[in-house]
């Protein structure tokens, strides 16, 4: 992938991340999901009172790629800051994920420094997806 995409997606992720709704957690996330022909949709986590009801940024940024008909992914952006450091994305998140893509990049971004802090695969660190063989659309 070309520097320029990948930046352009750390940006993206860093400026939507303040359209996170997180009154419950005070925890905001954004997150930036790169198509295989390079097109950007964004996502932010999105808390509720009844608290199992929040969706966080990632599964918002691929579902809504998803709604725009688009279902192949390389790489996703996420730019958090718990106590100074970007957060790994959660086990439901990383199972939403492999279903599209088992090996996608994964770019973690600190959202107060704006810096990229680890940039690896879901396989590193989801390496046993759960796999239905069902028949897939
Ligand atoms: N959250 C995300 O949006 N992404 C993650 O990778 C971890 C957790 C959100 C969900 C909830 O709004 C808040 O962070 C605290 O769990």
């Amino acid at each position: 992938m070309n520097s320029g995409l990948l930046e352009k997606a750390v940006a993206s992720a860093l400026k939507i991340r303040e359209n996170a709704y997180a009154p419950f957690s005070g925890f905001k996330v954004g997150a930036a999901l790169i198509t295989d022909d390079g097109e950007i949709y964004n996502g932010v986590n999105v808390e509720n009172s009844s608290f199992g009801a929040t969706v966080c940024a990632e599964r918002n940024a691929i579902f809504s790629a998803v709604t725009a008909g688009r279902r192949r992914f390389s790489t996703i952006v996420i730019a958090s800051d718990l106590d100074g450091k970007a957060v790994y994305p959660c086990g439901i998140c990383c199972q939403v994920m492999a279903d599209f893509n088992p090996d996608m990049r994964i770019v973690l971004v600190n959202s107060g420094t704006g810096a990229v802090e680890q940039d690896c695969t879901l396989k590193d660190i989801f390496p046993q997806n759960f796999e239905f063989k069902g028949d897939k659309e």
